[in-house]
């Protein structure tokens, strides 16, 4: 094992810890009468107490454990570091289902080196599992190698996760997009938690994705993840996944459907 492979099982390591913390804390945590503490973007992209608590929690284990890391969080968690690793964290993905008690949200926590996904960490306790993976090293689903499906023969055989932005004036081109995707596919899922879907490629339970305006948060772990059950994974046709957009599918599924995408217009508001 080279250094740098062993660095990455450490990060690896401390990503695992820090996501089971946080993962335990929301579940075992919840309050009953949980309310809106305040919202961001706009009237819709809300923030519960629990995400501050999350990220607060990830952010102090990581403290301790890694001081000189760099961190960039959903909630306002920002350092420089001096060691070139950076934490990318979305301390509850799908917030809006962990407000109404629905089971489908995750902490998401990948580790960069040199601005490289290097390990990446998706905990979604209500389903009982834990995702990970390291870059070259495969994927796994509470331990067991996870593999994506092989491409459906076309298009009407495909089952495509996809999430809408909480920015409220993109939503009606949006929903634009799937309304002419959806007669072309087997069906559509809008689960609500951007980093189970990435995973949920990798794990062969949706054969692809995409999303219009994701954050580094919400991406970073579940892309990895999903490349290394062997999925790809990228953003326009021969762009890498960015803020206009994220998609993944099955190898052979993958360029047809970013192809569709760019036809439709995917990344328009
Ligand atoms: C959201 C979820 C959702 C996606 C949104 C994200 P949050 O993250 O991943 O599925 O459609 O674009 O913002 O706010 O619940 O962490
Ligand atoms: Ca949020
Ligand atoms: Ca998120
Ligand atoms: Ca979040």
């Amino acid at each position: 094992m080279t250094d740098t492979d062993a660095l990455d099982r450490r990060l690896l390591d401390v990503a695992l810890e820090a996501a089971r913390r946080a993962g335990a804390l929301l579940r075992d945590g919840r309050p009953e009468d949980l309310t809106v503490a305040a919202t961001k973007t706009s009237p819709i992209d809300v923030v519960t107490e629990m995400d501050l608590a999350a990220e607060k929690l990830i952010t102090g284990y990581l403290a301790e454990v890694r001081p000189d890391d760099g961190l960039l969080g959903e909630e306002g968690a920002s350092r420089e570091g001096t060691s070139g690793v950076r934490w990318v964290i979305d301390p509850l993905d799908g917030t809006v289902n962990y407000l109404y008690g629905l089971p489908s949200w995750s902490v998401s926590i990948a580790a960069e080196r040199d601005g490289v996904a290097v390990a990446g960490v998706v905990e979604a306790p209500m389903r009982g599992e834990t995702y990970h993976a390291v870059r070259g090293g495969g994927a796994f689903v509470n331990d067991r190698a996870a593999r994506c499906r092989p491409a459906p023969q076309d298009f009407s055989q495909a089952l495509i996760g996809t999430g809408f932005g909480y920015l409220t004036e993109r939503r009606a081109a949006q929903a634009e997009v799937a309304r002419q995707l959806l007669p072309q596919v087997r069906d559509i899922r809008r689960a609500g938690s951007a980093a189970i879907d990435l995973c949920d490629v990798g794990c062969g339970r949706l054969d692809g994705y995409y999303e219009r305006g994701l954050n580094p948060w919400d991406r970073a772990a579940g892309v990895l993840f999903a490349r290394e059950a062997g999925a790809l994974a990228g953003g326009r046709p021969g762009s890498p996944a960015g803020d206009d957009l994220t998609v993944a599918g099955s190898p052979g599924l993958f360029e047809p459907l970013q192809a569709l995408l760019e036809d439709l217009g995917a990344w328009h508001d």
